[in-house]
């Protein structure tokens, strides 16, 4: 099931998902909901609290339009170690028409339960090491928009309250 995306300036996306505790059939239907959701944006990654699940969770698929899908679950992730230095054009699906440059580290190595339940470590660089930086900041209500110097913060902040007011008033 398509699930609705929450939008800046929505407090939801501040809330600090809750450690996953139980690996349920339910789990797995939220995860399944998604990777649907995230498919249908389009977008390369989606955190729980961004559809209103406040849980340490977050999909992520990194794979080009013309290679094969590479849906990757993380749950209760953890990065262990951020090196080296890269600046990526990012976008948010909570920030729809954003893009900006951000500064993250280049490869990281996190830690994560896939949705069985099972531990893994995985070192990412590229768009994957992007991607999990991204959806980690998520998980603890960080947005790419605290990521942006002061006069962008400003114009982006401004930019989707009035468009959620459009919104609202439609
Ligand atoms: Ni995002």
């Amino acid at each position: 099931m398509i699930r609705t995306i929450i939008h800046y300036p929505d407090k939801r996306l501040r809330s600090t998902g809750k450690k996953v505790e139980a690996f349920t059939p339910e789990l797995q239907a939220l995860i399944n909901d998604m990777a649907e959701t995230m498919y249908a944006a389009p977008g390369v990654g989606l955190a729980a609290n961004q559809i209103g699940e406040a849980l340490q969770l977050f999909v992520v698929d990194v794979a080009d339009e013309n290679e094969p899908s590479d849906l990757r679950v993380f749950i209760n992730p953890q990065i262990l170690e951020r090196s080296g230095k890269v600046i990526w054009k990012e976008g948010c699906l909570s920030f729809p028409g954003v893009q900006e440059e951000i500064d993250r580290a280049a490869t990281v190595k996190v830690r994560a339960q896939d949705r069985e339940g099972k531990w893994f470590e995985l070192n990412a660089d590229g768009l994957l090491a992007v991607a999990v930086q991204h959806e980690c900041d998520h998980l603890e209500g960080v947005l790419m928009i605290d990521h942006m110097g002061a006069l962008k913060k400003r114009l982006t902040h401004r930019k989707m309250v009035k468009r959620s007011v459009e919104q609202t008033s439609e």
